[in-house]
């Protein structure tokens, strides 16, 4: 929900939410997140490009060549397991400035026919992004989009790499008197959270392993993450295809607050300077299993992402970027592949799902547990 012209008395985005609920009383977290990230004029995700050294995050395509190398791996080889579909709709959600899908792009030139079938989409809601993967992909593109709906019908072959924590999420608090959600105040100054005094309606949205959570229990719900992973899976399962989900997120349903501000490669508090801050919580990778199930699709996973990138082949891509390495790069090279691997570090932290329609052969990587 946007706020509203008449509401902007002050024209930031912090401004406009002191605005909202001085007028509507207390909002939930979501409206303040979508506000802060996606307003049309000056959400944190409309101008910027808020990746690398100067920006405020650092992401695993941008970290090294080999990530993306192996997603494009993962497409094309997932692509003719499934009968080679031509044409397919490629879409990445949230492609940041394209880096991931450059690489993959190029790595998955091996795989014969599969670039000539592709159609590509991307989901972007920032300018500024959109226009550098204009400059990096240029022609390669069929279009932009705002939303995954708008994207052409067809045979989907998706990619998402840290954009499902970008979508709001409620707080909801286990009291005796149900799930009851937490509101984001305002004292005219600060934003504050308190608990709503009636239960709310989306205590439906909790996992039902923990239904039971004893009191002053909390958990987040992406009703927004819900409504795309159903849409996505939904559409493989009609017209087939396969969805790649990577992201933060545990990988059995948890309890706890993990909504989070970073600014300038540091922890910020998510409820100071909206707008200017990233805010971002795990994903529910459990929910969004059961969710493409329950929309006809097959989930594989979540894996840890360190397992997947071994088993797509990190080792031997390493391997054969250092065989024509300087020393310095070298040096990168072995950084990079630990950085994105390692399981004390993103190799757990980030775990991968795959969706397919029914039938359709497990995907390279999920086979284990899957
Ligand atoms: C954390 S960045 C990740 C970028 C890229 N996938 C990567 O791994 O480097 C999130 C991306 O999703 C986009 N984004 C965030 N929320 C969005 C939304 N609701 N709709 C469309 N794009 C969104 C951002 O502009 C950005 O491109």
């Amino acid at each position: 929900m946007m706020v509203g012209e008449a509401l902007a008395e002050r024209r930031d985005v912090a401004g406009r939410l002191h605005a909202l609920i001085r007028r509507l009383g207390p909002q939930p977290l979501a409206t303040y997140m979508a506000e802060a990230l996606l307003h049309p004029e000056d959400g944190y995700y409309r101008n910027r490009d808020p990746l690398g050294a100067a920006g405020d995050f650092i992401t695993a395509p941008e970290i090294s060549q080999m990530f993306g190398e192996l997603v494009g791996l993962w497409l094309a080889t997932t692509w003719q397991a499934l009968g080679r579909p031509d044409p397919v709709v490629l879409v990445e959600l949230g492609p940041g400035r394209g880096t991931l899908l450059a690489d993959a792009l190029r790595a998955a030139r091996a795989v014969p026919g599969f670039q000539a079938a592709l159609r590509l989409h991307l989901v972007e809601s920032s300018h500024a992004l959109r226009a550098r993967q204009r400059a990096l992909l240029g022609a390669a593109v069929a279009g932009w989009h705002d939303r995954f709906d708008d994207v052409p019908d067809g045979p989907l072959l998706l990619v998402a790499n840290e954009f499902f924590d970008a979508l709001p999420v409620h707080q909801l608090v286990r009291t005796d008197g149900g799930w009851q959600e937490r509101l984001v105040d305002s004292d005219g100054d600060r934003f504050t959270l308190v608990t709503s005094a009636r239960p709310s309606l989306l205590a439906a949205l909790v996992p039902p392993e923990l239904a039971a959570a004893p009191q002053g229990a909390l958990v987040e719900v992406s009703p927004a993450a819900i409504a795309l992973m159903a849409t996505v899976a939904g559409r493989i399962a009609a017209r087939g295809g396969a969805a790649l989900v990577l992201d933060y997120g545990p990988g059995v349903p948890a309890l706890g607050a993990s909504l989070r501000g970073v600014r300038a490669h540091r922890p910020a508090d998510p409820l100071q300077a909206p707008g200017t801050t990233d805010l971002s919580a795990d994903v529910a990778f459990p929910t969004l299993a059961r969710v493409a199930r329950e929309a006809g699709a097959q989930a594989f996973g979540p894996v840890p992402q360190g397992a997947l990138l071994a088993a797509l082949g990190l080792a031997q891509r390493a391997e054969r970027l250092l065989a024509r390495a300087t020393p310095a790069q070298a040096e990168q090279i072995r950084a990079a592949a630990f950085r994105l691997s390692d399981p004390a570090g993103m190799g757990m932290a980030f775990k991968a799902l795959a969706v397919l329609a029914s039938g359709a052969p497990t995907p390279a990587g999920f086979g284990a547990g899957a």
